[in-house]
């Protein structure tokens, strides 16, 4: 069968590690019958530079044609990119939201998993690590204040800025439900985060979650205040299974979920909308200091190709394929810079490759 993937390269190292993924459709394509036709999109900086905004109306119209989409990563240095003088509507990050939004991509999936292999790149000390943690973060995705009111102005003489955080139930509701179901598919435990000891969108959140509970009553849950897991997380990652949030708080707990797992190039990510459409990106940023030079991790990436394949394609064993492809590479020692290991007598246990090599040799264990 042919499937037709948008594919968004965009800024920095984007065009790099997305060239990987695709390297990495084609072969689980070869060997298991499949062709994938990729419709080049543009969005972000490179769109502003040749259009003069970070999203066009006709790109919204390529992703939506497209059975899902593949992304790289947008935006630039925020203190030097010419990019970041423009108002804010025009500047790369408002393409990638407007895309969320126009294709209501309101569940964003993060798993945070810590391979066997990287032990050694994970910042924390072993008694914590134990036999290490898997988790997936659930975050909304297209309310909150990210998608509220804002404005600049000059009230009773001083400049005052604000930003509204607003749900409806409706919208928690979706979410949670995905939440309670992905659960039901993993070890049955809702963590849900809030700050509902001070927000009202927090305490509206709450009540939501427990009716919605209640349609999943072998899904334990618990609720946890961002502040409090965002100290879980370094504390004790292991009790997290499904870490269900709303828009701002995941974003800031995917961040940091990532780098408790070692590296955020190791991070994929689902944006999913009620259809079997998606949005695949890795978690990371576009690391502008690093791009061009070869050697950015392109496996985060390349396990958001997997989760495309998964999700969007129902294609589950050509998703194993390339999720155990990643893993016999790490096991057999081949490392990009950022999850080499710190202490330099291990340095010589492993090989240090580059973002293409990275790529080819994911490829070349893609086997049924
Ligand atoms: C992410 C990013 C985006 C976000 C930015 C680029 C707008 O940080 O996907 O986590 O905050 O959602
Ligand atoms: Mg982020």
């Amino acid at each position: 069968m042919n499937y037709k993937i948008g594919v968004i390269s965009g800024d920095g190292i984007g065009p790099e590690i997305v060239k990987e993924a695709k390297k990495i459709l084609d072969k689980a394509g070869e060997v298991y019958g499949h062709t994938f036709s990729y419709d080049e999109i543009l969005m972000g900086g490179v769109s502003i530079d040749a259009t003069g905004v970070p999203l066009t109306d006709e790109a919204i119209a390529q992703a939506k044609a497209a059975d899902a989409v593949l992304m790289g990563s947008i935006g630039g240095n925020t203190s030097t990119s010419p990019w970041y003088q423009l108002p804010p509507e025009l500047r790369p990050e408002a393409g990638l939201l407007k895309l969320r939004k126009s294709l209501n991509l309101f569940a964003n999936l993060r798993p945070a998993y810590l391979y066997e292999e990287l032990k050694e790149a994970c910042p924390l000390r072993e008694d914590i690590i134990g036999d290490g943690f898997d988790m997936m973060i659930m975050r909304e995705l297209t309310g909150g204040l990210y998608f509220g009111t804002r404005v600049t102005e000059e009230r009773e003489g001083l400049m005052t800025a604000v930003d509204t955080l607003t749900y409806n139930e409706q919208e928690i509701r979706r979410i949670a439900r995905r939440g309670f179901d992905i659960a039901m598919k993993r070890r049955k435990k809702v963590t849900s985060v809030d700050k509902a000891n001070v927000l009202d969108s927090s305490r509206l959140w709450r009540k939501i979650v427990e009716e919605v509970a209640k349609d999943y009553p072998e899904v334990t849950l618990e609720h946890m205040l961002v502040d409090n897991c965002a100290m879980q997380l370094v504390k004790d990652p292991k009790q997290f299974d499904v870490i269900l949030t709303e828009n701002m708080f995941g974003d800031i707990l995917s961040d940091e979920a990532s780098m408790v797992t070692g590296s955020i190039g190791m991070l994929s990510s689902a944006s999913l909308n009620d259809t079997k459409f998606g949005l695949y990106e890795p978690s990371g940023g576009s690391a502008p200091d690093i791009a061009g030079k070869g050697i950015a991790n392109p496996i985060a990436t390349i396990l958001s190709a997997a989760m495309l394949l998964r999700y969007s394609l129902d294609l589950d064993q050509e998703a194993d394929a390339v999720e155990h492809a990643v893993k016999r590479v790490l096991k057999e020692g081949y490392r990009t810079i950022d999850i080499m290991p710190q202490e330099e007598e291990k340095k010589s246990s492993v090989t240090q490759v580059g973002t293409s090599e990275m790529g080819y040799l994911i490829a070349e264990r893609i086997q049924k």
